[in-house]
């Protein structure tokens, strides 16, 4: 069965980090959410004023995030020593766990910078594993050049359209996450298969697009109805797009900032050990 659409949202400007200027797709309104994804915010700016001043060091507990750049330079540093130089088109995925401290400061003073920061939930089971980070250059994510026209990348899970599968080197986990950043020409359609029973959103950031006939413009994000596959449409200028997709994880959620916990109790402790300087012991 084909998704379509359930709610269309406005990306909202906002500002975080440092004064970074960005505009929040997902996680803006608790109530929101789209289970296991908390947040989606995305930054596209050629005025180094907007970006500038970056995320200095801030913690975090309890799930991961996925830093991924369109266009321009990032440097990431970890409490574990953990250093990463985010290039053009590559992701930085980071499992926070029990506890990291991190910054992400922009590596260049001029010129466009571009990409998303996604927050993916993790279960009671895993919230206070190890933390961990992976860097994923652009080589290193498949593609598949569609034959009428456009490219689909994938950045985390698996995917088969037509003959071809494409395989991301983030795949499996908790939530399964799939990851696909699809550029479409004019007019141009394709078919994703999606996992029945997933959550699943879109979020378009050129163009505009036909989903079940319903437009989708330009900086909205759509959530989808449970279905196996979803198929898109550019309109007249053509379409990019984010699809992702997650299996549900079904817990409670109780967030303070950067701790994302199941219970009030355990977002206090969050804080206690912060505060002590143990959230990362
Ligand atoms: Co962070």
């Amino acid at each position: 069965m084909e998704r379509t659409i359930l709610n269309t949202i406005r990306a909202l400007d906002t500002s975080d980090g440092a004064g970074v200027r960005l505009k929040r797709a997902l996680g803006y309104n608790p109530m929101v959410r789209l289970d296991p994804f908390l947040m989606l915010d995305a930054f596209s700016s050629d005025n180094p004023d907007d970006y500038i001043a970056g995320f200095p060091a801030h913690p975090h507990r309890g799930f991961e995030t996925v830093t991924y750049l369109v266009e321009g330079h990032m440097r990431h540093r970890d409490h574990l020593g953990n250093e990463g130089d985010l290039k053009q088109g590559g992701v930085q995925w980071m499992t926070a766990g029990r506890g990291i401290i991190h910054e992400e400061m922009p590596q260049q003073q001029d010129g466009l910078l571009r990409g998303f920061q996604l927050w993916i939930n993790l279960p009671a089971a895993e919230k206070m594993k190890p933390a961990g980070y992976r860097d994923i250059a652009d080589t290193e994510m498949p593609r598949l050049d569609l034959s009428t026209g456009g490219q689909v990348k994938i950045i985390a899970g698996e995917v088969t359209l037509g003959d071809e599968v494409l395989i991301a080197p983030v795949k499996g986990g908790a939530t399964d996450p799939l990851y696909l950043d699809v550029v479409l020409r004019p007019d141009e359609s394709l078919t994703v298969p999606v996992k029945t029973g997933y959550g699943s959103f879109l979020y378009v950031f050129e163009g505009e697009l036909l989903v079940a006939g319903e437009t989708v413009s330009c900086d909205h994000l759509a959530t989808l109805t449970d279905g196996d596959s979803v198929t898109v449409q550019a309109g007249k200028k053509g379409a990019r797009l984010l699809v992702l997709a997650g299996k549900p994880i079904g817990e409670p959620i109780a967030q303070y900032g950067p701790f994302v916990m199941n219970t009030q109790d355990e977002i206090n402790q969050a804080l206690s050990d912060y505060r002590d300087g143990t959230l990362t012991a």
